[in-house]
């Protein structure tokens, strides 16, 4: 008879314990702040890639500022405020998604997400903020999850609408980044549009 211990042993205990599968080659684990070091290698690396979008892509230049944000994202976490979560590839950190605000008792959540250029392209961030738009949803009883994107940003725009999102309108010059001011979209997915995808809902 198959004893389970055998089963656990035979696998890698973070995996079973901490992370979900993506995709094949694909998952999410928590982005905690032992592992600065390796998200400041990920910022290095994609740096120019995600600087005309997401302020700490620039703001962060060594690894104990990639420790000092790490932490207050958990420190948020712990408030029940915010999470962050990385995406690894094959091994590697290519990506992660975030909900940068969670407001639990209002039931208003918004999420974010960045990808390393190689990792574009495979479907891992729409599969991430899914499962996070699950969570919020079937855990957490959220009533409304937010995807804020600059006008000029397509391919955030687009993961927007594969969540079966919809676009509210334009938040003028709400957005403080090092160059001034820039203006957002305001996109959304509601409870109900997510349990009924016909009337608008995500795409499962
Ligand atoms: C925004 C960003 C995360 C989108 O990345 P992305 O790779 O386009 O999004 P996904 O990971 O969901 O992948 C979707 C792509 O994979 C393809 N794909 C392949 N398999 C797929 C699957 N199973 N499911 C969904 N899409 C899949 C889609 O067709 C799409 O490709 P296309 O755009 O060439 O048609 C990325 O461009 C990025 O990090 N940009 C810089 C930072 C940034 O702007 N962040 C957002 C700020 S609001």
């Amino acid at each position: 008879m198959l004893d389970v211990r055998d089963t656990v042993k035979s696998v890698d205990l973070e995996s079973v314990m901490l992370s979900y599968p993506l995709a094949s080659g694909a998952e999410l684990r928590a982005l905690e702040p032992w592992r600065a070091a390796e998200f400041f290698a990920f910022i290095v690396r994609a740096r120019e890639h995600l600087a005309p979008w997401i302020p700490w892509a620039t703001s962060i230049t060594d690894v104990d500022g990639a420790r000092r944000w790490l932490k207050h994202c958990a420190e948020e976490q712990a408030r029940d405020e915010g999470r962050i979560y990385g995406i690894w590839l094959d091994g590697e950190l290519v990506g992660g998604v975030v909900f940068q605000a969670f407001r639990a008792r209002a039931g208003v959540c918004e999420v974010g997400a960045w990808l390393a250029p190689e990792a574009e392209g495979r479907g891992l961030v729409t599969a991430g903020v899914r499962r996070m738009v699950e969570w919020a949803f079937e855990e957490r009883g959220m009533a409304r999850v937010e995807w804020r994107t600059e006008p000029a940003n397509l391919r955030s725009i687009a993961v927007a609408r594969r969540l079966g999102m919809t676009r509210e309108g334009l938040l003028r010059q709400v957005f403080r980044f090092h160059d001034g001011r820039r203006d957002l979209e305001m996109w959304s997915l509601l409870d109900s549009e997510y349990r009924t995808p016909s009337v608008g809902g995500v795409a499962v």
